[in-house]
């Protein structure tokens, strides 16, 4: 699979067959991943991976307190701004007629959405999972080191065959993760991400993208 086909089939699945990920092989991929870019080389990421029983635990404990109606966790950051400008507005709102739609959801069906949502802490049905700190002292520049550090990881699983969903919705349950990683008090819970084969009998619908000109400007001579 060369890096192209990676970048355009690698996309957010959110359904997973409970085949097993090996070890090995993810220890193949975050061995590569290691190689992505950090500012100053400071590589900031703190990447936990969960498989078998401790994930199950994970799943049940979150679920315990989903259907218990626990409300989240208080923010350890913000995930977006209060208010989104556009064009961020649009496309937030695409993106939830997009996902939303390809369920058979309404717009407002809240408590479908919700159920929908909920598959989150189930990481879709996958049997792997990476949750992505960084140390609380550490700022932006840091931060978006992670993003290189979890796109590259999220390429290379598609170069083994496997997808994932990176997913802030664990941001929301972090002290129920910190339970069974036990981080030192230092980290914040960045993202979790579901790992596994994708369920081929889901339907999805793909996102879509902005026109070039909005996200790129060329100047030229
Ligand atoms: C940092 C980050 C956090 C995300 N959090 C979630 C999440 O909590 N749950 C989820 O289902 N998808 C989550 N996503 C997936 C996005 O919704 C998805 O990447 C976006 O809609 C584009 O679609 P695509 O990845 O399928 O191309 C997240 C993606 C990123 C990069």
């Amino acid at each position: 699979m060369d890096v192209y086909e990676a970048v355009t089939s690698r996309r957010a699945v959110r359904a997973f067959t409970d085949r097993p990920v090996p070890r090995e092989v993810l220890e193949r991929v975050l061995s590569a991943a290691a190689w992505s870019p950090s500012a100053s080389n400071l590589q900031p990421w703190r990447a936990y991976v969960l498989t078998g029983e401790p994930l199950a635990e994970l799943k049940k404990r979150a679920g315990e307190r989903l259907a218990a109606g626990d409300p989240w966790d208080e923010r350890e950051y913000e995930t977006y701004p209060p208010v989104l400008k556009s064009p961020y507005r649009e496309h937030r709102f695409a993106f939830g007629q997009e996902h939303y739609g390809a369920l058979g959801i309404a717009r407002d069906d809240l408590e479908a959405r919700q159920r929908a949502a909920s598959a989150n802490w189930d990481c879709y049905g996958a049997p792997a999972a990476l949750f992505c700190y960084i140390d609380r002292d550490l700022g932006l520049p840091q931060w978006s080191d992670l993003g290189m550090y979890l796109q590259t990881v999220m390429l290379l699983l598609r170069a083994e065959g496997l997808h994932s969903c990176p997913q802030m919705a664990w941001s929301m349950y972090r002290k129920t993760v910190a339970e069974v990683v036990s981080p030192p008090d230092e980290l914040i819970l960045f993202c979790g991400m579901s790992i596994g084969f994708e369920d081929p009998t889901a339907s999805y619908i793909r996102t879509g993208r902005a026109p070039l000109d909005e996200t790129v400007t060329f100047v030229e001579g």
